[in-house]
């Protein structure tokens, strides 16, 4: 039982306890007792209850943040820095990151040297890599207000270098940003928009895409934040702790499972075989097929966001006037699931993944494109979290502890 558990080590070395018991017994964090964090799992960022389906960022359910209009960039203020913003702080926040959108005129090389099928997410994490090669000298992992300008710049240009990265992917020039727009406006201009004529900013699809942003802010200590944390801790500044953490998102158990529903439900209209033929075959694993963007490992019931965002789904559609088929096969797709025994004893139940691709799509994204949109939504999320375990001085370098299950001890005669 121990090892489902994060273990605890005593500063004495000598004890150990698991997080459950110890708050369930004294009410207290761990910390505030002077345990060390060794597994770097305690964080006051991001609440999940599974089993009950909730999801609070810093104590704030998502329902009430998302239907009251709270901003990417104000969210982004809440995760990073605990409290929701003053409109000044606010302000200040915008303000700066709409003057550190560009990038360095040499980087422009970078993506013409990548073959043009590249993936996206490959491009994404490359380009925030070398991104640190260009601010050496203000990046230091030790000084806070180097670490509030390394937020404000990988806020201000991912999206920017995303929007490269598709703009490379379809051959098409790149724009540069427009600073007078909003964080989502410029960023849907970027992709969207071209040399010869003024792109006229849709609101219905720019209130869709922050609201999927906001929806991917956080989600506590999943691969890829824990990757983030990690490497984090080993003194890495955010640039390489947060190009780490794209790849982790990109494999298709984790944020490339947005792209991966999408071509499972394209998969189901070209076999014609209809959905009940596909979700027989789910639960007889036939063929290897797999239910994509269904079943979480932390929630027990409705993925909270996956309702906010199949609400957007029919919202988005009709405003764009777009009628997607798989949209209707996704939720006879759910319909069924729901119903049938073996995904109720299952607990399966669809994720945040399942919906959006379908909106994605509306808006005009490539399927490649959808992990890179879950990146620009998480960013704030790993940010929050590199600097929670990079501030505090009681954190050390993680090293999640292992637990030995080989041979004893042998001899070696050789
Ligand atoms: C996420 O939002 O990162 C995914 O739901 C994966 C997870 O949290 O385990």
């Amino acid at each position: 039982k121990t090892a489902e558990f994060p273990v605890l080590q005593a500063t004495d070395g000598k004890s150990a306890i698991d997080v459950s018991t110890f708050t369930k017994q004294t009410g207290f964090t761990a910390l505030d007792y002077g345990f060390v964090n060794t597994a770097s799992t305690m964080s006051d960022i991001t609440y999940i209850d599974g089993d009950q389906g909730i999801l609070r960022y810093r104590g704030y359910p998502i329902e009430q943040l998302v239907k009251g209009n709270a901003s990417f960039l104000e969210i982004a203020w809440l995760l990073i820095y605990g409290e929701l913003p003053t409109a000044d702080q606010l302000g200040e926040f915008d303000d700066k990151i709409r003057h550190h959108t560009l990038l360095h005129e040499d980087l422009k090389n970078f993506f013409t040297a990548m073959p043009a099928g590249a993936h996206p997410m490959a491009v994404l994490s490359s380009a925030v890599a070398a991104l640190s090669t260009y601010y050496e000298n203000d990046s230091d992992p030790d000084n806070p207000e180097h670490v509030d300008l390394t937020n404000i710049r990988l806020l201000a240009k991912l999206p920017v270098i995303a929007a490269y990265a598709h703009k490379k992917s379809i051959g098409q020039a790149f724009l540069y940003p427009d600073n007078k727009l909003s964080y989502v406006e410029n960023f849907l201009r970027l992709n969207f928009g071209n040399m010869a004529e003024p792109y006229e900013i849709d609101p219905v699809m720019a209130k869709a895409l922050e609201r999927l942003l906001i929806l991917h802010e956080d989600h506590e200590q999943n691969a890829s934040t824990s990757t983030v944390r990690l490497v984090g801790s080993t003194g890495a500044d955010q640039f390489a702790s947060i190009a780490a953490g794209i790849q982790a998102l990109a494999g298709p158990l984790h944020g490339g499972a947005n792209e991966a529903v999408l071509n499972m439900l394209a998969q189901i209209r070209d076999s014609g075989q209809g959905v009940k033929r596909f979700v027989e075959k789910v639960k007889n694993k036939e063929d290897g097929v797999k239910l994509m963007g269904f079943g979480h490992r932390v929630y027990k019931n409705y993925d909270p966001r996956a309702k906010l965002v199949k609400e957007s789904a029919d919202e988005v559609l009709a405003a764009l006037g777009v009628h997607d088929p798989l949209l209707d096969l996704a939720k006879e797709l759910e319909e069924i699931a729901l119903e049938d025994d073996y995904f109720k004893e299952r607990r399966l139940y669809p994720n945040v993944d399942f919906y959006t691709g379908v909106i994605y799509k509306a808006m005009g994204f490539p399927t490649r494109v959808f992990t890179v949109l879950f990146a620009i939504g998480r960013l704030p999320g790993w940010l929050a979290h590199w600097r929670e375990q990079n501030l505090d001085p009681r954190n050390k370098i993680g090293r999640p502890q292992q637990l030995y299950t080989g041979s004893p001890a042998r001899e070696y005669r050789g």
